[in-house]
């Protein structure tokens, strides 16, 4: 047999080294069989990824928080967005999703605007694929191999929060308690949920009443104009104001004051987000309370993102911890809210 020279040899080794590392660094990303191939890998291993974001809208202070969380977590982890806006249009998400699919992007993130009417487009990207995040809202879809993770606040929570906050202030009185409400946008996860939460505890307290009810969409010149309506036909016959979101809330105020009624006092105010704009509200003693709902989750998103992409099993549903902030906490936390 024909003799290998110490050279040959040589080369042969570093080969065999070199075929050996490339085999042990792509397998991170093929321990996730519901992964596409990213071609980067796409994993903790500092890869750059593309993400594409389809958040709701701009709708509300808290949106505005939330979609700068994003931005933000995803430009400091060295990753590409590209970012849609649907203006609370579903046929805009359907749209921005498929362009994400056209485009190969590592992942999808994707804030519904409802709960239904996905199914056709989530399956679109697992067949090509993508996996999609779920952040903020849910979806109801019975498929749950469409998305890889819900992370999100529990909106049934936050309205038992408000109720529980209501029982316990009225107490005392004696007779009905009549409530208005401003729902979210019709159709959505918050909007279905923290009706479901605050009723599922009010129910228990039948001088408790909901005198009104609509929807104000979450944006302050809504929740202005239906809180009008409301006093129009209500007028004084109104003790309280459950507004699903702070900016419907900070809306209704001004309405309210417009009326020549005292908000807090005349109405009590609850609202939902925790924004700075209630916690200015609260202390000019204008709302009397705000349950959280926090945005700030970019950065715990993109740590799932990239770990999933990583091959690493990740919860189905991720809750985001939130608090209930009250009218004498506002003046000393207002200075320490970040959004
Ligand atoms: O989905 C979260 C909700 O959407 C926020 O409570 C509301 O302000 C926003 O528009």
């Amino acid at each position: 047999m024909k003799k290998i020279g110490k050279g040959k040899a040589f080369i042969l080794i570093v080969m065999a080294l070199m075929l050996f590392l490339a085999a042990c660094s792509s397998s991170g990303s093929e321990g996730n069989t519901d992964n596409k191939d990213t071609g980067s890998g796409g994993t903790k291993s500092g890869d750059k990824l593309v993400i594409g974001f389809s958040q709701v809208g701009a709708e509300s202070e808290w949106r505005t928080a939330n979609t700068k969380s994003m931005q933000d977590a995803i430009k400091d982890a060295g990753h590409e967005l590209k970012f849609s806006d649907a203006q609370q249009k579903q046929e805009n998400q359907i749209k921005a999703i498929r362009s994400f699919i056209a485009q190969k992007v590592d992942a999808i993130v994707f804030s519904p605007v409802v709960e239904t009417g996905f199914e056709t487009v989530l399956q679109e990207a697992k067949d090509a694929g993508i996996p999609v995040f779920l952040a903020d809202r849910a979806v109801d879809i019975e498929d749950d191999s469409l998305w890889v993770t819900f992370l999100g606040s529990d909106f049934v929570e936050e309205g038992k929060k408000a109720a529980n906050w209501l029982v316990e202030e009225t107490k005392d009185v004696k007779g009905d308690v009549n409530i208005v409400e401003l729902q979210g946008t019709v159709g959505s996860a918050p909007a279905i949920d923290r009706k479901e939460g605050f009723e599922e505890v009010i129910k228990e307290h039948p001088n408790l009443k909901i005198i009104k009810s609509q929807t104000g969409d979450f944006t302050r010149a809504k929740g202005k104009e239906v809180m009008e309506a409301f006093l129009k036909s209500e007028g004084d016959n109104i003790d309280v104001l459950y507004a699903h979101n702070d900016d419907m809330a900070i809306g209704a105020i001004q309405a309210i004051e417009e009326y020549g009624l005292k908000p807090g006092e005349d109405i009590k105010i609850i609202g939902v987000d925790a924004v700075k704009g209630a916690f200015e509200a609260m202390a000019a003693g204008k709302m009397n309370v705000t349950v959280e709902c926090n945005p700030l989750f970019g950065p715990q998103m993109v740590d799932l993102i990239e770990a999933h992409l990583a091959g690493e099993k990740i919860e189905k549903r991720v809750a985001v911890e939130e608090s209930m902030y009250t009218m004498d906490q506002a003046e000393e936390l207002l200075p320490t809210r970040q959004y």
